[in-house]
């Protein structure tokens, strides 16, 4: 992987309250990479994804996406807060994909897929439209646009998540355990419009257990445990050849 830094986090830290979650991340993710986190629950993956995603501030250390500070910008060697509007454009460019769908019930597949780029951007309805029914039909649901989301099964819901999430064009994807919500058999669709989106070139951060779609897909993967990053390489050189024996605990329940 030669491309850009996308992702750099630098001493991460995160508490809620008197937990002291984040402990010192490090890791850097490059344009164009398939970066997995994997590790045991509660060990901070889903608090390190909405650092990213700005729906947590930091409290220590330096977090960066495409070269931007997360939530705030440097002069010299201070730094400031970003205004709420700033924060805003920067997420903007983040796709975020959870364990749960979130679709709005109320409305069909194409209206999910719609809604931001005419909400948040302000985009024509036809331009949206348009893009709607290409992802749609990108993600093999080109004869579903019409559905509500309780006449989808998850995998599907998962879908059209996915492609709600690409319609703003993000610069970096950010799934949550997009599988582990699913029945078995619905978990190999979603994996494949992902591996897709992968030969694409799409930027990726997934926290899974899917440890084959990791060492297919992945370009890089870490195993976080305790808020601190324990091992990190390969997905093949790390799930293969595990150093550290918290890695191997976890691995031996998982793969
Ligand atoms: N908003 C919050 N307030 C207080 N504690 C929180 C909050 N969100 C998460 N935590 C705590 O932070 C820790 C890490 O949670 P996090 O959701 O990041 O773990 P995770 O690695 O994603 O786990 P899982 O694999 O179960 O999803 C947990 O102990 C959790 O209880
Ligand atoms: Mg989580």
């Amino acid at each position: 992987m030669t491309g850009q830094l996308m992702v750099k986090a630098e001493g991460v830290h995160k508490s809620y309250g008197p937990a002291h979650i984040l402990r010192g991340i490090d890791l850097e993710v490059r344009s164009g990479e398939v970066f997995c986190l994997v590790g045991p629950s509660g060990s901070g993956k889903s608090t390190f994804l909405r650092c990213i995603n700005h729906l947590e501030r930091i409290d220590g250390g330096r977090l960066s996406v495409d070269g931007e500070l997360v939530g705030y910008r440097q002069k010299g060697d201070k730094l400031y807060e970003l205004k709420d509007s700033e924060v805003a454009a920067q997420r903007r460019d983040i796709g975020m994909v959870f364990q749960r769908f979130n679709l709005f019930p109320h409305m069909t597949a194409l209206a999910n897929v719609m809604e931001a780029p005419v909400q948040v951007k302000g985009e024509s309805k036809a331009v949206a439209r348009e893009r709607a029914e290409r992802l749609l039909d990108r993600v093999g649901l080109g004869d579903k646009m019409g559905n509500y989301p309780s006449q989808l099964s998850g995998g599907q819901q998962q879908r059209v998540a996915i492609a709600r999430a690409l319609a703003m064009e993000p610069k970096l994807m950010l799934f949550d355990e997009p599988t582990s919500a699913l029945d078995p058999e619905l978990v190999g669709d979603v994996l494949d419009v992902m591996r897709d989106l992968a030969e694409s070139g799409m930027t990726m951060i997934v926290v899974t257990h899917e440890m084959g779609f990791a060492r297919e897909v992945g370009d890089s993967l870490v195993f976080m445990d305790g808020g601190v990053v324990v091992e990190s390489g390969h997905p093949r050189e790390v799930l293969g050849n595990p150093q550290h024996d918290r890695t191997k605990a976890f691995l031996s329940k998982v793969l």
